[in-house]
């Protein structure tokens, strides 16, 4: 039915007729281009998805039938238009020789093999042009941030869609700029270290549009390790603070011991003082019982270490360079010297 369903050829019914029979021939077969085309061998034309495609043909005085063709459905047959498509209209080609159409908001679908038919002296020819419809790199699903223990194995997920298919990159954030570590949509970390968690960049790029980018935190816990943990000196009747330091993920509790007794905030005249990874015992007044052996402890759920501070009074030697300017150093600095200027 259709077109040709009367009774009356027209010629419209005759052209189409005509044009299927010509391109009746399976797509991919490059049936006769080379013979058959009038113009340039097969032109491809590149557009991004939702942008409007031109399709241009160039005709000659001699013609006396044109058509376009969607594979082997006939979108414009003359000035006819065959195709119900709203996005497909015809130019207003100001040249008589121009034959060009247009594609409003070009989807993927639209990607394919395109045909300018032209009967010349009843010698059918044609122009085709390959539409290709390019899709911004996007990534749809990555994974969600993660807190995962020391030495647990990490996969990371990016998944991403775009024509021509995109290529997807992880980097890992480091002080110093990234470091590229996998090509892919997977990374994957065996026995991840604390050294290995921070964010994780994935870059999705088809060269179409700007990379997508997304981002993943990754937070490994771990167990205390101290960091600074110095003994102090502070003279009778005065302030004295012993600090201690420790690194941990969650970050660490502080408790704070003298020989085996726990030392409470605000009891026996000291303070504890927490913030952050680092751990403050103020003595307001500092007496005689309070110098000796203190054990910082820091813990978290990973685990718990602790480190010996001493409070010491001013009199006390406790550093190589404070012993080396002792008086018995200094009587023997004074001797050897003595001796040396004797000798001559
Ligand atoms: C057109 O694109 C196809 C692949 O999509 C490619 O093989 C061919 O070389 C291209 N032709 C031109 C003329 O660029
Ligand atoms: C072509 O011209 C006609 C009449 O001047 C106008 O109605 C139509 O919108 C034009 N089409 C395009 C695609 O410019
Ligand atoms: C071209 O043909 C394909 C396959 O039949 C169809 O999906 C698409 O919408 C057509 N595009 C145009 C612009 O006619
Ligand atoms: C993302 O991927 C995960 C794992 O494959 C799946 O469980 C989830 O439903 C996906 N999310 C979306 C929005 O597709
Ligand atoms: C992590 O992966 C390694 C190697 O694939 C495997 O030997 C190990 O058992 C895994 N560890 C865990 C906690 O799954
Ligand atoms: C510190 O303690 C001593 C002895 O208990 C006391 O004499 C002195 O007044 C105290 N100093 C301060 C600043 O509280
Ligand atoms: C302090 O006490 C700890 C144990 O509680 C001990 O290992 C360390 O040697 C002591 N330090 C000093 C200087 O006595
Ligand atoms: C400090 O650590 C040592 C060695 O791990 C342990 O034997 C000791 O009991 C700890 N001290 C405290 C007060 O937790």
């Amino acid at each position: 039915m259709g077109v040709c369903g009367h009774f009356a050829v027209s010629w419209k019914c005759l052209v189409a007729m005509a044009l299927r029979l010509l391109f009746l021939i399976p797509a991919g077969v490059p049936a006769r281009s080379g013979e058959s085309s009038f113009s340039k061998p097969m032109d491809n034309v590149t557009v991004r998805q939702g942008e409007s495609a031109v399709l241009k043909c160039i005709t000659d005085n001699k013609v006396s039938r044109v058509a376009w063709l969607n594979r082997t459905t006939i979108l414009f047959a003359g000035r006819d238009k065959w195709s119900l498509d709203p996005r497909v209209i015809l130019l207003n080609n100001t040249a008589v020789t121009e034959y060009s159409i247009k594609i409003q908001n070009v989807d993927v679908h639209d990607e394919g093999p395109y045909v300018c038919s032209v009967l010349t002296n009843k010698k059918p020819k044609s122009s085709r042009v390959h539409l290709i419809v390019q899709v911004p790199a996007r990534i749809v699903n990555v994974s969600t941030d993660i807190t995962v223990n020391e030495g647990s194995n990490v996969t990371l997920m990016c998944l991403a869609i775009g024509r021509p298919e995109p290529t997807i990159i992880w980097k890992h954030h480091l002080n110093r700029g990234h470091k590229v570590m996998s090509e892919g949509e997977y990374v994957e970390i065996t026995g991840i270290t604390k050294e290995q968690s921070g964010v994780y960049e994935c870059s999705s790029n088809n060269d179409v549009a700007a990379p997508d980018v997304r981002t993943v935190q990754v937070t490994v816990n771990y167990p205390p390790y101290i960091l600074n943990a110095r003994s102090t000196g502070a003279p009778v009747g005065q302030k004295g603070i012993l600090q201690c330091e420790a690194s941990a993920v969650p970050v660490a509790d502080f408790e704070w011991y003298k020989e085996d007794r726990r030392l409470l905030n605000g009891l026996n005249g000291v303070k504890i003082e927490t913030k952050g990874k680092q751990s403050k015992l103020v003595f307001f007044n500092v007496s005689e019982e309070d110098y000796g052996n203190y054990t910082c402890v820091a813990l978290n759920t990973m685990g718990h270490t602790n480190a010996s501070i001493i409070l010491y009074g001013p009199g006390a030697v406790h550093d190589v360079n404070r012993a080396s300017l002792s008086p018995q150093s200094l009587l023997l600095l004074w001797t050897v010297t003595l001796l040396y200027l004797f000798k001559f």
